[in-house]
């Protein structure tokens, strides 16, 4: 019996309106356009505005989009899955709350939370529903509502973050397309230096927890970082080398969107030319899911079938781990 591959048949993404650009951000805390573009090559983010709005409104527009592009009707979902690390609320999933707010009732749905790298999670865990004959039509979002735990008084996280969704449809084929492999990998000594330091069970919120500040992201910058080049880069050539894929048969490197210089050195270590690489890190900044799906909603028209693209993350966990696919369709 020929092998079922997973393979991602529509894309669609969502950015709210609102713009928060360097200078906007020079006048909230003491930092600079020039400090923010050399260091990590944020331009501007978009933020969520709004009472009452959340990761949920922001996944529901870009699932409609894959929904209004295919004629895919909600019925026919069987699975949903959201990677965030910024939900509506602690429970109900997130997920289970797009399902509802988009009709999706044939479906079971849950939240994946795997920081920055939850895509990769998350589209590696849908791609084994597919592969084993149990789904066919499966949702895998990555949304993140950063500006919600973000602290605008602390200038070494505030100036990287950015809200958006973005969302794949996945689905099975006997063709040789869609996810080929990945190498997921995490390491909880990580978790010291990116993380949210109360509103869990080991310190519920409190006036304490407030005052100090302890709903926000934490962030041990150069821990992360260092840690960041060396480990996306080694699971991207581990991945190549498995394939023997050299880097002129490489299409595109989708790498999570933290830091350019992060994707400079990802990119270097692979031996892949710039050009291959997908980076819109000056218009969005770190949007944790959801990057890697935005990248491929923006290149979705330069994307050929059976292209090789390696997507490649690192976040919070620590987690990573990079995902070979051999992309399903030409552009419409
Ligand atoms: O997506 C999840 C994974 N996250 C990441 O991959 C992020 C990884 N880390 C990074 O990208 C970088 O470490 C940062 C962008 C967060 C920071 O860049 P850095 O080059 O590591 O800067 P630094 O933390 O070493 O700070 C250098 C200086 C410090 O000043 P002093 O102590 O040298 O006087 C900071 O206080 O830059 C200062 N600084 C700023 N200056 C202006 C920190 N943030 C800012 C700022 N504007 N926004």
């Amino acid at each position: 019996m020929r092998k079922m591959n997973a393979v991602i048949t529509a894309v669609g993404g969502y950015a709210p309106d609102y713009i928060l650009d360097n200078h906007e951000l020079s006048q909230i805390v003491d930092t600079t356009d020039e400090w923010i573009m050399t260091r990590v090559g944020i331009r501007e983010r978009h933020i969520l505005k709004g009472e009452g709005k959340g990761t949920s409104d922001m996944a529901v527009e870009a699932v409609k989009q894959i929904f209004d592009k295919t004629g895919t009707h909600p019925d026919e979902i069987d699975l949903v899955i959201c990677a965030t690390v910024t939900p509506d609320h602690v429970f109900p999933a997130t997920a289970n709350i797009v399902s509802d707010k988009l009709n999706i009732r044939n479906a079971h749905s849950f939240d994946l939370n795997a920081g920055c790298s939850g895509f990769l999670y998350a589209l590696d865990t849908a791609s084994k529903f597919i592969e084993a004959g149990a789904k066919k039509k499966v949702l895998v979002i990555g949304a993140d509502k950063m500006s919600s735990i973000v602290d605008y008084t602390d200038r070494t996280t505030c100036v990287l973050f950015g809200d958006a969704a973005a969302a794949v449809l996945l689905e099975p084929t006997h063709e040789p397309v869609g996810v080929i492999d990945s190498i997921l990998r995490s390491d909880g000594f990580g978790r010291v230096y990116l993380n949210m330091k109360a509103g869990g069970s080991v310190k519920p919120a409190s006036h304490e927890t407030i005052d100090n500040r302890e709903h926000y992201i934490f962030q041990d910058g150069k821990h992360v970082f260092k840690h960041a080049v060396s480990r996306m880069a080694d699971v991207s050539v581990e991945m190549m080398n498995k394939h023997n894929i050299a880097p002129e048969e490489l299409a595109w490197l989708v790498p999570h969107q933290a830091n350019m210089r992060i994707i400079d050195a990802t990119a270097e270590r692979m031996g892949i030319d710039k050009n291959k690489v997908m980076v819109n890190i000056q218009r969005y900044g770190n949007t944790t899911a959801a990057t890697i799906p935005m990248c491929l909603v923006e290149w979705e028209k330069q994307l050929k079938k059976g292209d090789n693209i390696i997507l490649a993350a690192f976040g919070a966990g620590f987690t990573w781990g990079s995902l070979l696919l051999k992309w399903g369709y030409d552009p419409q």
